[in-house]
């Protein structure tokens, strides 16, 4: 497989991302002061919860004090809703972000211009690391509106000087056409619904290999190395990992660079990660696997302490950044995880093994249901167009088989028909839980 020449000159690289370690740790010291310092002194909740530990902002003087600072959830920011832990007059935020969450009220995050002026800068930056450059055409399929996505990598791609397109998603083929009309090098879009643009151009006969895509920045759900090798494949472009989450500032708080694509570069110079067993609360060493903690280190509208963010990964020493870590990619959320009859299941080791069994569609849902006292699992996926019957229960069995012999659970599997499993036009809804309804 031949995929678009890169350009590995690195004269257009933020100063942060030439640093070396002792620079980047002395600067982030010193952000973290001035975030421990903002919080304890604007925000009610954190000096309450400061107070309780007896810890004062004097009081953090090393990287390892944050350990110090209280864990913050996302229940914290919706018993502050809606503008709670802002750290500046309402009057300072020039945006307003939101995330509807699966219960109740949403969750609220704010900007200044300045803090706009970050995220763009750092989403530029992964546009960077992910190959593009000025004068590069991005369309841009994440939502706009509350959700991050679509804002988020505008601002970013105005900022690094691309010409771009807001489609937002949803009307696959007008978003089609205008990929085929526009001729965008870089792309901006959820992973699952860019195999769904990709089926639907095969659908209208388009080749999806001779569009003008070089550069993908797909994110904002998780996906595996499967998905990226099918995605390269249909399409001939560079499919690389773009993670962010709102409570933090959205999209561009690590990228995976375009040279090595071997997970995501952390920008250490505004975010400061910890990985913490999800059970004991307490940080594990790099390498080692738990939940991803953040705390912002530049953010004034809304600083955050040891944010949980409930994802799973790990830690790496830097690769292409040298002085800044990489996250494994992400795999799942503490959240995500389905416990079948004991067994731990995440729905992205079903789509590993889905994407590797010949005749079946990307598309699926794990659907959890309790018809006696058992938990069962049952995986609904497509088949492919075109696929007998014959294959479709060789295609059963081989799938059970895998699930069986791979991660240890017995599913049942459920083939549909083409169209069968819901689509989404951003973050595709792996699980469904129907146990409470039995
Ligand atoms: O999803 C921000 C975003 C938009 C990131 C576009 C990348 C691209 P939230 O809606 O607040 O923000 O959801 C954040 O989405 O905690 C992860 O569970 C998941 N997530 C985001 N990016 C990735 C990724 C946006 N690359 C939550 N891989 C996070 C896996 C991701 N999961």
């Amino acid at each position: 497989m031949t995929l678009p020449p890169i350009d590995e000159r690195t004269d257009l690289y933020d100063d942060a991302e030439r640093w070396s370690v002792d620079e980047l740790r002395a600067h982030q010291l010193e952000r973290l002061q001035t975030t421990v310092r903002s919080a304890y002194d604007h925000v009610p909740h954190y000096r309450r919860q400061l107070e309780e530990r007896q810890v004062h902002p004097d009081d953090i003087t090393a990287l390892e004090d944050v350990r110090l600072l209280p864990f913050t959830s996302k229940k914290d920011l919706r018993d502050n809703y809606p503008f709670g832990l802002f750290a500046v007059p309402r009057e300072e935020v020039v945006r307003i972000h939101a995330s509807s969450g699966t219960t109740g009220k949403p969750t609220v995050v704010g900007y200044t211009r300045e803090d706009i002026t970050t995220w763009a800068t750092l989403v530029a930056r992964c546009i960077r690391a992910a190959g593009g450059r000025p004068g590069d055409l991005a369309h841009i399929s994440y939502g706009y509106g509350l959700f991050t996505g679509g804002l988020g990598a505008h601002y970013g791609a105005e900022h690094l000087g691309c010409t771009v397109v807001p489609a937002s998603g949803g009307n696959t083929e007008k978003q089609i056409q205008l990929i085929q009309d526009f001729r965008p090098r870089i792309i901006f879009v959820t992973p699952s619904y860019f195999l769904s643009m990709i089926d639907a151009m095969e659908a209208l006969g388009i080749d999806p290999r001779e569009t003008s895509l070089e550069l993908g920045l797909f994110g904002a759900e998780p996906w595996t190395e499967a998905m990226r090798q099918e995605i390269q494949e249909r399409v001939g472009m560079h499919a690389t990992d773009i993670f962010g989450l709102s409570e933090l500032m959205g999209p561009g708080v690590a990228q995976e660079c375009v040279e090595t694509k071997d997970g995501l570069t952390l920008w250490e110079d505004h975010f400061l990660a910890e990985i913490v067993d999800p059970l004991t609360d307490e940080p594990v060493a790099d390498g080692e696997q738990g939940e991803l903690v953040f705390t912002s280190l530049t953010k004034q509208a809304m600083p955050v302490l040891r944010y949980r963010t409930r994802d799973l990964t790990r830690l790496l020493p830097g690769t292409a950044r040298p002085a800044m870590r990489r996250l494994e990619k992400i795999t799942g959320r503490t959240d995500d995880l389905m416990i079948v009859r004991g067994v731990n299941v995440f729905p992205t080791q079903i789509e590993e093994i889905v994407l590797g069994i010949e005749g079946l569609s990307p598309y699926f849902q794990c659907v959890l249901t309790r018809p006696g006292r058992m938990d069962e699992l049952t995986i609904r996926i497509e088949a492919q167009h075109g696929v007998g019957e014959e294959r479709k229960r060789a295609i059963e069995r081989e799938l059970k088989h895998h699930i069986k012999s791979r991660i240890g659970t017995t599913a049942r599997i459920e083939i549909l028909p083409e169209g069968g499993v819901e689509r989404s036009v951003g973050k595709a809804r792996r699980i469904v839980d129907e146990r409470g309804m039995s």
